[in-house]
């Protein structure tokens, strides 16, 4: 079992969409069984919380189920998570100080736009203060930086997926 984790701030609007896509893509390919995902915030600003309505209206018009409530990242996450995929830089910093300060290590730490083989610049922009189109611009984001992810995991790991 792979396990994946998707980081972003408030873990209400970009990571939960990032779980949900990626799950959908999963489901699809019949590969349900052999990962686990999950995703978190560094903040603890919505622990508890669904997903922002905007974050469920747009799964929901690309019919991917989504089912989710923030909560934040904790050390217990950086030992068990095979792969940890930051929204953004600030949020991959916040992930490396933690790392530094429970005197972890994590080899698979990424932005997830180093997947997206387009990408203008590496941060998933965070559309908590804008419209619904900052959400659909997410999403698109999303699909095509998860697409590349799995063929990087084909790749990483033939024999398995
Ligand atoms: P997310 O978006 O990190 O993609 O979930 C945000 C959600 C909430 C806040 C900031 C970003 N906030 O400041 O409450």
């Amino acid at each position: 079992m792979i396990k994946v984790l998707f980081v972003c701030l408030g873990n209400i609007c970009r990571s939960p969409l990032a779980e949900a896509i990626f799950n959908h893509k999963l489901h699809n390919l019949g590969l349900v069984q052999k990962f686990q995902s999950d995703s978190c915030g560094t903040s603890d600003y919505h622990i508890g919380e669904l997903p922002d309505e905007r974050t469920i209206a747009c799964a929901k018009r690309h019919q991917i189920p989504i089912n989710h409530r923030a909560r934040q990242l904790n050390r217990v996450d950086i030992r068990e998570f095979d792969y940890i995929l930051a929204m953004d830089q600030s949020n991959k910093q916040n992930i490396l100080e933690l790392i530094q300060k429970c005197n972890l290590q994590h080899e698979q730490l990424y932005l997830i736009r180093e997947f997206q083989p387009d990408a203008n610049h590496l941060d998933v922009p965070d559309p908590y203060y804008g419209g619904e189109d900052g959400f659909e611009n997410v999403y698109q984001i999303l699909d095509k930086s998860i697409d590349k992810f799995l063929e990087h995991l084909k790749v990483e790991h033939q024999a398995y997926v």
